[in-house]
């Protein structure tokens, strides 16, 4: 988590660094800071405020300063609650040298002992100050590059910093482990950043560090150099495609609203961009190489966290039924630790939005270490996910702002199904006739989805019922399991409202208690072979009184019947259902947390890249 940003060019580097931070603040929002060069005063300016980048602006109203170049933050806090004393930038007691952090130092704490005793006075509670009293510590006038190496050599855990220095003012130093750093490359003028969105306006070429790599950047020149081989690397740039305005809110009140808003065309894109004659699917970052590994794999592990995981457990239903293949769906965090039994006949499908989840990445390199095959299904180009895997494809949703994520859990569903019949077509499980057809009925969804979102004044009305409660329960089976889940997830985590997902089947195991005339149940039920099953379980709720939100397909009259309030999807393969029952819930759970006055882009506690375990 935590967004930084430099700058140094010819243009002043405050306002360039504000932009970028705004671009940030999905990565966290506890605080905000700036570091810039004040040549007046041959100093450095630094300026922190607690809370969200609006209250470091007010702060910085009426201050006018000419810089050239400088670091800005946005925090998730780790270490230290949040507080303008643990807002970054943290500099050395001198104010010689300022530096943003984004991860943890896991030994800092006998760093810190050991910095104390040398008689050092620490000013906050985070990890991050460690590093910058390091740097010190080594450096002696001219030495910066030198004493930053130096500082990052007794550093243990994963991080990416960028360092500013009164001294050196001509340069900003840069490190990456593990945590993503991309480089702007402008004319007279560099950017650093978290993230590309920060400096897109300006440049849409890019250099990414990789792992345990140096940057020097000086407004005309980026060096590159590997920690472990102490060599220059030269790297080409990348150029991105995406502009800044397809990252920006588009009239909608929310960026979440607009990515809703978006999937009917994102979904259209997925589809048209993968088939080939609109009769043959295809990947063009998968070579013949991969499609010979795919043909001998054993079994598939799907992993990811969060919505992606969610997305994982729907794959785990497709896969399962149309490559005949054992699949197992499981999450990052509990992969990484649970000494999987995978080799060279496994392949591991990482699911990943921001394609820089710390416990994805992890769950990565333990799946590369054991020899498994790996694939990274992945949002966001060039991010270390999508790098790193033996084979990748892009979801190709766009930039995804509000940290609860929609366009991009229906762009995974829709690229697993893609690569489930792509496999299924390779391994022979499918034949010819059931593949036309469900490609003819794939090329629909978009349009459905379009018809599902046209129920959104209805979904307010019940919205309105409801926003004041508590408590909710989301049922759904089989494709739709899944679905009731990744509900359950959007509401809490927007509207803080409790909510909890089910397996209808395990409804009598324990949840029916629940169940009494105040609780809303969400019962996703559209065609599928276990309707009849999903309709004896909404008959019991009724039964105990409680609250039915049905979906269902169109014209379902016996579900209307059954249901306080009712929605619908076109009639469908049941294989197409959760990309569309969901769009129901993404909804519902907007406008409960709109209702209830939540920020509903970046909800407290949370942020969008989740690169800390
Ligand atoms: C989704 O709404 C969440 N905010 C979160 O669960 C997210 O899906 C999870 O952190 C995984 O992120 P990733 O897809 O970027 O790996």
């Amino acid at each position: 988590m935590c967004g930084i940003v430099g700058y140094i060019g010819n243009q002043n580097a405050l306002p360039i660094l504000l932009k970028g931070l705004e671009h940030l603040e999905y990565r966290g929002y506890d605080s905000a800071g700036v570091a810039c060069l004040n040549h007046q005063k041959d100093s450095l300016f630094v300026i922190k405020e607690k809370g969200k980048l609006s209250a470091l602006k007010e702060q910085l109203k009426g201050i006018h300063l000419l810089s050239n170049a400088g670091i800005g933050h946005t925090r998730w806090a780790t270490h230290g609650e949040p507080s303008r004393a643990n807002a970054h930038p943290h500099t050395d007691p001198h104010n010689r040298i300022a530096l943003i952090h984004n991860g943890i130092i896991e030994n800092y704490s006998s760093l810190k002992s050991d910095l104390r005793r040398k008689g050092v006075r620490f000013r906050s509670e985070t990890d991050t100050e460690v590093a910058v009293h390091m740097i010190a510590s080594f450096y002696k006038k001219g030495n910066l590059t030198e004493a930053f190496r130096k500082a990052v050599e007794k550093l243990h855990g994963f991080f990416a910093f960028v360092v500013l220095s009164k001294d050196e003012p001509g340069q900003l130093l840069a490190f990456k482990r593990s945590n993503p750093l991309a480089i702007g490359l402008g004319d007279g003028e560099n950017f650093i950043a978290s993230d590309v969105t920060a400096f897109l306006p300006y440049t849409n070429r890019v250099l990414y560090l990789e792992d345990d790599e140096f940057a020097v950047v000086t407004r005309e020149k980026v060096t590159i150099t590997s920690l472990k081989t102490g060599k220059v690397v030269n790297r080409k740039p990348s150029t991105i495609r995406w502009s800044i305005s397809q990252a920006q809110k588009g009239g909608y009140p929310h960026f979440m609203l607009k990515e809703i808003f978006e999937q009917p065309r994102v979904l259209e894109e997925t589809i048209s961009k993968r088939l080939r004659k609109g009769e043959n699917i295809f990947f063009d970052t998968l070579s013949k190489k991969i499609d010979r590994k795919f043909k001998k794999i054993q079994k598939i592990y799907l992993v990811s966290c969060g919505t992606a995981y969610h997305a994982g457990l729907v794959g785990n239903y497709m896969l399962g039924k149309y490559v005949r293949i054992p699949v197992e769906a499981t999450v990052s965090s509990e992969f990484r630790y649970e000494d999987p039994v995978i080799g060279s006949k496994d392949l591991v499908i990482l699911i990943t939005q921001s394609g820089e989840t710390a416990d994805t990445l992890a769950a990565l390199r333990l799946a590369k270490e054991k020899k498994a095959l790996t694939l990274a299904i992945v949002n966001v180009v060039g991010s270390t996910i999508a790098r790193d895997a033996d084979a990748m494809i892009y979801t190709q949703a766009g930039p995804e702002i509000g940290v609860a994520s929609t366009k991009a859990y229906t762009a995974q569903l829709e690229t697993l199904l893609l690569f489930t019949l792509y496999l299924a077509r390779l391994r022979k499980t499918i034949n010819a006739d059931d593949f036309s057809k469900l490609l003819r009925e794939f090329k629909k969804i978009p349009g459905y989805a379009a018809a599902v979102l046209k129920q959104a004044k209805a979904i307010e009305t019940c919205a309105r019922k409801h926003y004041h409660r508590r408590n909710f329960l989301y049922l759904g089976r089989g494709y739709n399991f899944p679905t009731a889940l990744e509900g359950a997830l959007k509401l809490k985590e927007i509207s803080y409202a409790h909510a909890h997902g089910y397996a209808a089947g395990e409804m009598k195991h324990g949840p029916i208690a629940l169940i009494d005339h105040e609780q809303p149940v969400i019962c996703i039920a559209p065609e599928s072979k276990t309707y009849d099953k999903m309709i004896s379980n909404i008959e019991e709720i009724r039964a105990r009184e409680g609250i039915v939100i049905a979906i269902g397909t169109e014209k379902d009259k016996n579900l209307m019947s059954l249901a306080d309030d009712f929605f619908s999807i076109p009639k469908t393969h049941e294989v197409f259902s959760s990309i569309l029952t969901v769009l129901v819930l993404q909804l519902f759970a907007y406008k409960v947390a709109v209702l209830n006055g939540r920020d509903v882009d970046q909800p407290r506690n949370l942020a969008k890249s989740v690169t800390v375990e």
